[in-house]
């Protein structure tokens, strides 16, 4: 299973902010937002990675993130030119993702709790899984609808009138068939290739999976000021609460086994005197006597 990332977008909704660095670079609490998605690939067990943004920022992905060798993965990096769709990511990215199946995670999108996306990943074969979320206004998303059975029966793009309350978080988990159908979709009338329309290709072969994430998930959205400020202050109080950090992929790329206890001191080492070393340093210590702490 390969990773994707995707990185890109107008991001004017964060206006000025975005002026000088993207979306995903900006801060989430301690981190930059990218970071969070990047743990949830790194901890599902995700070693090869391609993040796609926008010729204006990808050096400063690049920048951040490297190669991934100091995390025991490998981060690949392709450009898209303009904001043409969630579902281009999979032609951008054909030929990274080979013949293998991916998974596209939408590079704002942040979750915290539960262990449904370690197991989906591990579950799947093949087809299409996605996740449905009970949210308070679906409108802005895709919406999902499900009959009594529990079976997903309509997929519907930001709909004026959604059908349910359940909308589709930014991680979809795909076979090698979504490249050919992303390549065979049209413009929608906003003018986006459309992840949505992925989605209902699957469902209409039959092989759509939808999975219901609990209430213990939390699915957070930072594309506005105020989103973007309520997702600092969540991880805040759950880091304070708990003195563990969210969204630090060094601690999951050990937790995960890609990092050996030595590597990640070493790398620890290398980091400058801050907070975020000292918790790291912390947590190495913790493993050393006792184990993972808790994924
Ligand atoms: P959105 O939040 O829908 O769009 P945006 O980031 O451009 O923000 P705004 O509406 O404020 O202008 O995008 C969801 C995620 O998908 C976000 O991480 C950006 C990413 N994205 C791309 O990388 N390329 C695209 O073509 C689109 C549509 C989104």
């Amino acid at each position: 299973m390969k990773g994707l990332i995707l990185a890109g977008g107008a991001g004017s909704r964060l206006y000025p902010l975005t002026q000088v660095a993207s979306k995903q670079l900006q801060p989430v609490y301690d981190k930059p937002m990218v970071y969070y998605p990047l743990t949830v690939l790194i901890a599902s067990g995700i070693r090869e990675i391609c993040l796609i943004s926008t010729p204006q920022d990808l050096p400063r992905f690049q920048q951040l993130l490297g190669n991934g060798s100091q995390w025991g993965i490998t981060i690949e990096y392709r450009e898209q030119p303009s904001p043409d769709g969630i579902a281009q990511a999979l032609i951008i990215a054909a030929s990274f993702i080979g013949s293998d199946s991916v998974t596209l995670i939408l590079g704002d999108n942040i979750f915290f709790g539960g262990d449904a996306f370690p197991r989906a990943f591990a579950e799947f074969r093949a087809g299409a899984t996605i996740f449905a979320y009970h949210v308070n206004d679906p409108e802005r998303y895709g919406v999902v609808e499900f009959d009594a059975a529990g079976q997903a029966v309509s997929l519907e793009e930001k709909p004026a009138q959604p059908r349910s309350n359940y909308a589709v978080p930014g991680v979809y988990l795909y076979d090698n068939d979504a490249v050919a159908i992303a390549q065979s979709l049209q413009p929608s009338p906003r003018g986006e290739l459309e992840i949505t329309d992925v989605n209902k290709e699957y469902l209409r072969r039959g092989t759509l999976r939808v999975q219901r994430l609990s209430r213990g998930t939390a699915w957070l959205d930072a594309g506005t000021s105020s989103s973007l400020h309520e997702a600092s202050a969540y991880v805040q109080t759950i880091e304070k609460r708990q003195g563990m950090k969210l969204g630090c992929p060094e601690e999951a790329a050990l937790y995960r086994g890609f990092l050996s206890l030595d590597q990640f001191d070493t790398l620890v080492s290398s980091m400058p005197r801050c907070e975020y070393r000292d918790y790291l340093a912390e947590t190495g210590a913790e493993v050393r006597r006792v184990g993972i702490k808790s994924a």
